[in-house]
């Protein structure tokens, strides 16, 4: 979604944000824009369409300055143009403001501002921003910005530049994040996330809601929102993420460097949680339970809460809610704990009878979808305490929770989701151990046998990724076909509803992923010649093998093309489906780790053969932080 970079404190700055902008393209957007400040004029560039346009603009005429904000605009509130682009500015033409958020009441503060004279050209929320500041501005930019803050309602995080001071970026945030990286002392980057960032410094500073800081070339000042006087003094964080781990390298695309970064990622969060002598596994991140910004002093570990908490109650979105579903099936097994999974949109507004015995646990990439972070704070206000499996680090959600897991897999760029996928489902997996080893239901045997099928994992995934050639081939065959359904059972059944969900993100073509058994309850009257269904049956149990080689059946019946994903060494099923994708077998509730990828994988080939945008596929953003 929108995405904002500041520079302050660097002679380029215009084209240092543009480079920002270039790094924030991953998250979505529709046109872009820029302003800096030189010789007291505030000098402004927008563009509609890819940063490309701005960067041939900006390259026939170059912003100048040391001070300048951008901006990436994903539309809510008008189409696409250059007068809805940000950055948005005031009457006078010396105010400049970047937005990302709603201005919820914006409609009523047009309203007065226009009876006051202001005149608009926009149909964005963001342009009442720059008028209300200006009505505010007495010389003094930080106040002006509170003032106009104090009236609007939403969501906002905001950069503002003002050419009567020119030596000053006022930023402010309330639920929507910003980041501010210290290159030097008096030269600054702020950022919508630290991607931009780490180019350029790994020292940072998140800012919180109700906070706003000032920034100039004498030093970074913090304060609330709500009164300039009161100082917020805050940790400056360093960020773990290396400059290349943003970058695509000897990669075509984003998504295929994350898909192959898989097997190291879920090595490394393997080795760093299993405790081989005891069969089992630790987790640091949920040692220390935090409530209301106060450490939990009544010695209970995360792992006490888990295990008494009434329900589990797992929040995600998306692939996010299906690593998720995952996470239900293997607790309950291991554990014998009750879990239920929610999307975190539909949690927010159901009554849903969240008590203090119950244990939310959200699980969020980029940590800052607004559906999830929502369902967190209701679950809180309803008196839940809330855990966090989140990848950004110092991410809204990773700060809004008590306490937590991060999976450090590294900066995700492509918009579809595939390391983060099988590193909560790896995280999800190892947690459903622990609990099974506390509550007795795993032996120190079983626990044993356990880590060993753990460890033999990466190099499995390896194996699936190295054997590409079948899946590509099979793509190529595939890509013409407009509808497919994916099949699954069990722990495959939340595997088939992501590889749906990846094909119709980057191919567009259309994809429904269902339980196999319930095909027969609908679905199988979609089966014809022309309907590819890719069933993961990789069971083993009898009982449903035999169940899925039945649906199997059913469908060829009726002439659908039948791609099975099975186990290495099942030989029979090649006999009654089109084509057959072999990976190797491990234990039932890790398998998904490794079925997801020839899934993730023909999405990547087929949407590759339909040029198609697979890093930033049409209407869809990275980061949703908006409901
Ligand atoms: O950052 P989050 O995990 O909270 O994001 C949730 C979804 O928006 C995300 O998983 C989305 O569905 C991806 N594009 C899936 O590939």
């Amino acid at each position: 979604m929108c995405g904002i970079v500041g520079i302050i404190g660097n002679k380029n700055a215009g084209y240092k944000i543009l480079q920002g902008l270039k790094d924030l393209e991953y998250r979505g957007y529709d046109s872009a824009g820029i302003a800096t400040i030189s010789k007291d004029e505030l000098q402004i560039k927008k563009s509609v369409g890819k940063i490309a346009a701005l960067e041939d603009a900006f390259l026939n005429a170059p912003l100048k300055g040391s001070i300048g904000i951008g901006h990436t605009r994903w539309a809510t509130h008008g189409v696409p143009s250059i007068n809805n682009a940000h950055p948005h500015v005031d009457c006078t033409g010396k105010i400049a403001v970047v937005h990302n958020g709603i201005i919820e009441n914006f409609v009523s503060i047009r309203k007065l501002l226009i009876k006051e004279g202001h005149r608009f050209i926009s149909e964005s929320d963001t342009e009442v921003l720059a008028h209300l500041i200006e009505k505010f501005y007495n010389g003094n930019i930080e106040r002006a910005v509170k003032e106009a803050l104090m009236l609007v309602k939403g969501t906002y995080a905001i950069a503002v530049v003002c050419a009567q001071e020119p030596d000053k970026i006022i930023i402010a945030r309330q639920q929507s994040p910003l980041v501010i990286g210290i290159i030097k002392k008096g030269s600054y980057i702020v950022a919508s996330d630290v991607t931009p960032i780490s180019k350029l410094t790994d020292r940072v500073i998140y800012i919180s809601d109700n906070e706003m800081a000032i920034l100039s070339s004498s030093g970074h000042h913090i304060v609330k929102i709500s009164d300039l006087s009161r100082d917020v003094v805050k940790k400056i964080e360093r960020i773990d993420w290396e400059l290349e781990d943003s970058e695509k390298g000897r990669y075509k695309h984003f998504m295929l460097k994350e898909i192959n970064e898989q097997p190291k990622i879920v090595k490394d969060i393997i080795f760093s949680h299993v405790i081989k002598k005891k069969g089992s596994v630790k987790f640091g991140g949920l040692e220390s339970i935090w409530k209301n910004d106060e450490k939990d002093i009544s010695g209970s570990t995360g792992i006490d809460y888990l295990l008494n908490a009434s329900r589990i109650i797992i929040f995600g979105c998306g692939t996010s809610w299906h690593s998720g579903l995952i996470g239900e099936y293997a607790i309950e097994n291991l554990a014998g704990l009750p879990v239920e999974v929610e999307y975190a949109s539909e949690a927010r507004y159901r009554n849903l009878c969240i008590t203090k015995n119950d244990m939310v646990f959200a699980i969020s990439q980029s940590g800052e979808t607004a559906d999830t972070l929502m369902a967190i704070k209701e679950a809180k206000r309803k008196g839940a305490v809330t855990f966090g499996l989140v990848n950004v680090v110092g991410s809204t959600i990773a700060r809004e929770v008590s306490g937590g897991i991060y999976l450090h897999a590294g900066p995700e760029i492509g918009v579809a989701s595939t390391k983060a996928f099988t590193g909560q489902v790896i995280i999800l997996a190892l947690m459903a151990f622990l609990l099974g080893r506390h509550k007795g239901a795993i032996s120190l045997d079983k626990g044993k046998r356990i880590i060993k099928a753990l460890e033999k994992i990466p190099e499995q995934m390896q194996n699936i990724i190295n054997n590409d050639g079948p899946v590509k081939r099979l793509a190529n065959r595939l890509a013409k076909y407009s509808n497919f359904l994916y099949l699954g059972r069990t722990y495959n059944f939340p595997v088939a509803l992501e590889g749906a969900l990846k094909l119709k993100e980057i191919s567009y073509i259309h994809a429904e992923g269902y339980p196999a058994a319930e095909m027969k309850h609908g679905p199988i009257a979609l089966i014809d010649k022309n309907m590819p269904v890719v069933v993961v049956a990789t069971d083993t149990e009898d009982e449903i093998y035999e169940k899925i080689i039945s649906n199997i059946r059913e469908i060829k019946s009726r002439k659908g093309i039948v791609v099975a994903v099975a186990s290495e060494g099942n030989k029979s099923i090649k006999d009654i489906v089109d084509e057959t994708i072999y990976i190797p077998r491990t234990e039932d509730f890790l398998m998904p780790v490794l079925s997801v990828i020839p899934l993730q994988l023909l999405a990547y080939h087929i949407a590759v053969k339909k040029g198609c945008n697979v890093d930033k596929p049409r209407n869809l953003a990275k980061s949703v932080t908006v409901e």
